[in-house]
C-alpha cells in the first residue's frame, strides 16, 4: 500500500467538480482582483469566527508582518517568539527590523507559560503559535500581555477553526494571523492569509498596509504593499468553506481512531486534546525516541510521514540563538506527524496503525 502523507489530487471528484465551475464562473466574470468572491470570503470568515474584521491578504506570512507594522512594531522593539514554529512567524520579525527574542515551549510544542521572564522594556509583542492546531492558553497570555502593556499577535496560521470558552484562535489578541496554505485546514489552491482583529483602526491601517496605502484608486495616505489575495483564491476558498464542517469531522475521526488504536504502544507518547474544540486536528504528532527508526520503517512499508520541524529556530543560521530550548528541541528529535487528513480512507489508517504497532513490536 503506498499512503502519502498528504497528496492534494485526493480532493474528491464532487469538491473537484465544484472548483472547476467556481473557476470557469470567475473567468467569465473576467474579476480577478478584489471584487465579490473576496467580499464574501471576508464575511464568511467574519461570521464563522465572530471577528468584527476579517481582511484577506496574500499569505499567513504577509499577515504577520503587516501585523506587526500595523501595530507600529519596529526597529528598537524586541518581539517574543516560540523556538518551535514555522519560520515565518520569526521572519516576520526580523523584516520589520525588530529584534527577536526566542522562548522555549511547553511539552505539547506551545509557549512556554513564563515567556513574561523574556521581557525588557524594549519588548513590545508576543507572538504565541497554535502550533499543529493546538490553542495555546489565551485567556492567561492576553491578561499576561496586559498587565505588561504588550500587543498579543496570534500566529494562527494552524489553527483555524480553532476554539477556546467558546472564542476562535486568531481573536484573542490584537491582530490574529490565519494561513490558507493548500496544506491547510481550509487551503486554497495557492497562497492566501488573513488577519483578524475587532479594533476598527487597526483593520482600517491593515487595509491600507496591503494596497498600497490607498484609500481608494490612486488616493494614497501612507506606505504600503501589495499583498492582496487573489480573487481566484478567494473563490476557491468559498467553495472549500462548504466542506468545511464534513472535513473537520473526518479529522476528528481519525485523531480520535489514532488515539484509542495507539494507547500504550510504549514508548510511544500521542498528543494530547485532539478531541476538545481547541485543537482543529490539523497534524496529529507522535513523539518517540525511535524516531528516526520509525519514520525509516512507515516509509518501506508505504506510509508517509513528516517532521515538523526538523530543526528548532535559535538553530538555524539565520536566528542562531544560544539559550535552553530543550522542550521544543525534543520535538525536533522525537515528533512525527502522521498522515491526517480528510482523504485517507478507513483500510489506510489501520494500516497504519497496524504498521506502527508492528514496529514497536519488533
Ligand atoms: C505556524 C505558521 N505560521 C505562519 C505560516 C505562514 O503562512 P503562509 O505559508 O501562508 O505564508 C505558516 C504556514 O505555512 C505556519 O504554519
Amino acid at each position: 500500500m503506498e499512503i502519502p502523507f498528504l497528496d492534494l489530487s485526493r480532493i474528491d471528484k464532487e469538491l473537484k467538480e465544484a472548483l472547476k465551475s467556481k473557476f470557469a464562473e470567475i473567468l467569465d466574470k473576467g474579476m480577478f482582483s478584489g471584487g465579490q468572491e473576496v467580499d464574501l470570503f471576508e464575511k464568511a470568515v467574519s461570521d464563522y469566527l465572530n471577528s468584527p474584521h476579517a481582511i484577506a491578504c496574500a499569505n499567513g506570512t504577509d499577515a504577520l508582518e503587516l501585523a506587526l507594522r500595523a501595530l507600529g512594531i519596529g526597529p528598537g522593539d524586541e518581539v517574543v517568539v516560540p523556538a518551535l514554529t514555522w519560520v515565518s512567524t520569526a521572519e516576520v520579525v526580523l523584516m520589520v527590523g525588530a529584534k527577536l527574542i526566542f522562548w522555549d515551549t511547553d511539552e505539547k510544542g506551545l509557549l512556554a507559560g513564563d515567556w513574561t521572564k523574556a521581557i525588557s522594556k524594549k519588548t513590545k509583542a508576543v507572538i504565541p503559535v497554535h502550533l499543529y492546531g493546538q490553542m495555546v492558553e489565551m485567556e492567561t497570555l492576553v491578561d499576561q500581555a496586559s498587565k505588561l502593556n504588550l500587543h498579543v499577535i496570534e500566529d494562527a496560521a494552524q489553527a483555524f477553526g480553532a476554539e477556546q470558552y467558546g472564542k476562535a484562535a486568531g481573536t484573542w489578541g490584537d491582530v490574529g494571523c490565519l494561513s490558507f496554505y493548500p496544506t491547510k485546514n481550509l487551503g486554497a489552491l495557492g497562497e492566501a492569509g488573513m488577519c483578524l482583529t475587532s479594533n476598527t483602526e487597526t483593520n482600517k491601517f491593515l487595509r491600507l498596509l496591503l494596497n498600497h496605502g490607498q484609500i481608494k484608486r490612486d488616493e494614497h495616505e501612507g506606505v504600503g504593499r501589495n499583498s492582496r489575495i487573489d480573487s481566484l483564491q478567494a473563490g476557491f476558498l468559498n467553495v472549500m468553506l462548504g466542506k468545511w464542517e464534513t472535513h473537520q469531522k473526518i479529522r476528528k475521526q481519525i485523531a480520535a481512531f489514532y488515539k484509542s488504536e495507539l494507547k500504550g504502544v510504549s514508548d510511544l507518547k500521542l498528543p494530547t486534546g485532539t478531541e476538545e474544540q481547541s485543537h482543529n486536528c490539523h497534524l496529529f504528532v507522535v513523539q518517540t525516541s525511535r524516531r528516526d527508526q520509525l519514520k525509516e520503517f512507515l516509509k518501506r512499508e508505504g506510509v508517509g510521514t513528516a517532521i515538523h520541524y526538523p530543526a528548532i529556530l535559535p538553530d538555524l543560521k539565520p536566528y542562531l540563538t544560544k539559550g535552553d530550548f530543550s522542550n521544543a528541541r525534543a520535538f525536533t528529535t522525537n515528533g512525527l506527524s502522521l498522515p491526517l487528513n480528510p482523504y485517507l480512507s478507513q483500510i489506510e489508517i489501520e494500516y497504519i496503525v497496524d504498521k506502527i504497532k508492528d514496529f514497536f513490536r519488533s
